[in-house]
């Protein structure tokens, strides 16, 4: 029987490069609309959009679906919900509901396969206090699967990407390597240990993380996105691009996935290699390991939350963060953007 890995192109690999083109297509289709209930669209490559209902109400709505990047039906349709509800949370957001989308090939895995894919997300979704509406399904040589998830949130809390300030400083959840960790297991170099601790790390909602940034004093978090197909560097490419300014990070803080590192010297993942070539506004210090350099570059699959937040925030965040189990770190600043015209800086 084929694997579910088998009905994707290239397992993994979440390269943007469509969707590059597709930022020029949006672009192209200008006048955009015109209307002062939106509070973010596509213009600020945000994580989600924004429209406002009411002077103290607005929706977060974003979409997310992907190929298989394991075998396991169930963990499958786990990791997809999450990295869907992602960008809800990324935004500051409460997600409420969502809708399935699945493509599915005609001669493909057996129904229960496809029910356990299903059964999967749901149980995410319960976990996120997410009600699922509805959804729509359609049929494709390949297997895709997500969502569609709709939130509340006030509209003056919103995360967007345009606000970071020079002065802030950068915290990031969760660990990096999941794409180069995915991709070792496909060719079968990946331990059972280091495969676990990724698969753990994509079925963690951003949840906790982001309950407890949104708790923190109003205006403390001035920025904030969530880490997947672009990696860390092409998301904080996005906010100093969206904000007029310079994320710096700091090579030896960022947080990695047990071994990814080791497995990131021995193979250039394939979204990495394109994401290589997307970047040209960034610099990497010398004294950067060049597998961490490649980690920062790594798509992720559900990853984590990279917050920009006042420096008289930060240490409160980063305990209650460490309180409540959720692995974070202190990864950099941002800086006002220099005469160089860099985005981001690692050193
Ligand atoms: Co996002
Ligand atoms: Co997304
Ligand atoms: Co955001």
């Amino acid at each position: 029987m084929k694997k579910l890995t088998d009905y994707a192109d290239c397992a993994g690999c979440a390269s943007k490069l469509q969707a590059v083109d597709l930022e020029r297509i949006m672009e192209d289709l200008q006048p955009a609309h015109v209307d002062d209930r939106i509070l973010v669209d596509f213009r600020t490559a945000d994580d989600a959009g924004v429209y406002r209902w009411s002077a103290d109400s607005a929706l977060v709505q974003t979409v997310d679906f992907f190929t298989p990047i394991v075998d396991d039906p169930y963990l499958y349709g786990q990791i997809a919900a999450a990295n869907a509800l992602s960008d809800v949370y990324a935004m500051g957001g409460e997600p409420r509901t969502a809708l399935a989308i699945a493509a599915l090939p005609k001669e493909g895995p057996p129904p229960e396969v496809i029910r356990e894919i299903f059964r999967g997300g749901s149980d995410k979704l319960r976990e996120a206090g997410v009600v699922l509406l509805g959804g729509h399904t359609v049929t494709d040589p390949e297997i895709k699967f997500g969502y569609s998830v709709t939130g509340h949130i006030h509209p003056d809390r919103v995360w967007t990407n345009a606000c970071a300030r020079a002065g802030d400083i950068l915290v990031l959840t969760k660990a990096l390597g999941t794409g180069v960790v995915v991709r070792a297991t496909k060719f079968g170099f990946s331990t059972e240990v280091q495969w676990e601790s990724a698969v753990a790390s994509m079925v963690t909602l951003n949840h906790t993380a982001a309950r407890i940034a949104a708790g923190l004093r109003a205006g403390s978090i001035s920025a904030c996105t969530d880490i997947t197909g672009f990696g860390l560097i092409g998301h904080a490419t996005e906010v100093a691009q969206a904000s007029g300014t310079t994320l710096a990070f700091t090579a030896g803080t960022l947080p990695l996935l047990s071994g990814a590192a080791e497995l990131a010297a021995a193979n250039l993942p394939c979204g990495g290699r394109s994401n290589l070539v997307h970047f040209r506004r960034v610099t990497v210090g010398p004294d950067v390991p060049p597998e961490v350099a490649l980690l920062c570059m790594d798509p992720q699959t559900s990853g984590g939350l990279l917050f920009s937040l006042a420096p008289d925030a930060a240490v409160g965040l980063m305990d209650q963060l460490t309180a409540a189990g959720v692995r974070a770190a202190t990864v950099g600043r941002v800086e006002p953007r220099g005469a160089d015209d860099v985005l981001v800086r690692l050193s």
